[in-house]
């Protein structure tokens, strides 16, 4: 009777699994067999750049960090702002303690009349986070054809590949293709949108950024071309989203070490516990 049940019980079980595949595998194989759209057909994955703080080996290279910056600083927090980093956190890319002191009093941050108890504004201070470039988000969205800049802290984090995605959005502007053009002429930009293959949905309301090699002076003398502006402010943007990054990376190899001395350990104990102890010969 209870094997009986038991059988019962497996066959509704292995039929429920067969179900759930048989659904599964007609879905993914009629999956996008619909309309063809235009994401589909022209969306490019970000393209491969190499960083110092890739591979098995990775560090920081601070010059590039600091170009990043220098980039951030003078062309992408015209629109963006950078909430979640703090100027005193600069002295992690290799600046003196007093070299951050005149950065941060270089930018303007919102703060309050001592007189009058008013909002106005003041120079930075180490502690003070990046400012906000606009009062608040209509502002932002009024000046950006109703598209809010997000901000960029956490910017490489909230996207796949998210350094070379970066880097790809900032050196993919294009016009599109003719072929986008005759198929999908709903997705050509609008009025106000910039056409970008590596955008989600191709066009973006972010007008090139980078437009001419020089556009910033290095003060490291590096040749600002387009695309090595790009790398510097992917690399930077990096940073900023996980500056622990390197450190998490390199604490794997004490760990794997450690494991390994474990392992080894454990066999030897192994063995020497079992050592007295012969197999029984029947
Ligand atoms: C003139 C204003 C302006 C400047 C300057 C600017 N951006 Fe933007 N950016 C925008 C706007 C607006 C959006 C939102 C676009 C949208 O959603 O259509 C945006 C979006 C982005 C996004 C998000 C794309 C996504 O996947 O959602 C990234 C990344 C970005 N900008 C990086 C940069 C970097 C790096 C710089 C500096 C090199 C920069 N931007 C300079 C206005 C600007």
């Amino acid at each position: 009777m209870i094997r009986l049940a038991g059988i019962l019980i497996g066959l509704v079980f292995t039929f429920v699994v067969l179900l759930a595949f048989v659904v599964g595998a007609y879905t993914a194989a009629t999956e996008g067999m619909g309309e063809e759209t235009a994401e589909h057909a022209f969306h490019l994955d970000p393209e491969h750049v190499e960083f110092a703080h890739d591979g098995l080996f990775p560090s920081w290279d601070l010059q590039q960090l600091q170009r990043g910056y220098q980039v951030y600083k003078e062309v992408c927090s015209a629109c963006h702002s950078m909430n979640h980093v703090a100027f005193r956190n600069l002295e992690e890319l290799g600046y003196t303690e007093e070299e951050v002191k005149a950065e941060a009093a270089s930018w303007v941050v919102p703060g309050i009349d001592p007189d009058t108890g008013e909002n106005s504004t003041r120079p930075g201070l180490p502690t003070d986070y990046f400012p906000s470039p606009y009062p608040n988000d209509v502002a932002a969205a009024a000046a950006n054809n109703n598209a809010i800049p997000p901000d960029l802290s956490l910017m490489t984090k909230a996207r796949h590949h998210g350094p070379a995605y970066v880097y790809s959005l900032l050196t993919g502007y294009q016009e599109p293709s003719a072929e986008l053009a005759e198929e999908f002429p709903d997705s050509l930009p609008g009025p106000g949108l910039y056409h970008n293959p590596y955008f989600a949905n191709l066009n973006l309301a972010m007008a090139p950024p980078l437009t001419a090699d020089g556009q910033v002076t290095y003060a490291d003398g590096t040749d600002a071309s387009i695309d090595q502006m790009a790398q510097d402010v992917a690399a930077f943007l990096t940073w900023t989203a996980e500056p622990s990054l390197v450190d998490r990376k390199r604490t794997g190899w004490p760990v794997m070490g450690f494991l390994l001395f474990a392992t080894i350990l454990a066999w030897l104990a192994k063995k020497q516990i079992w050592a007295g102890l012969k197999p029984r010969k029947d």
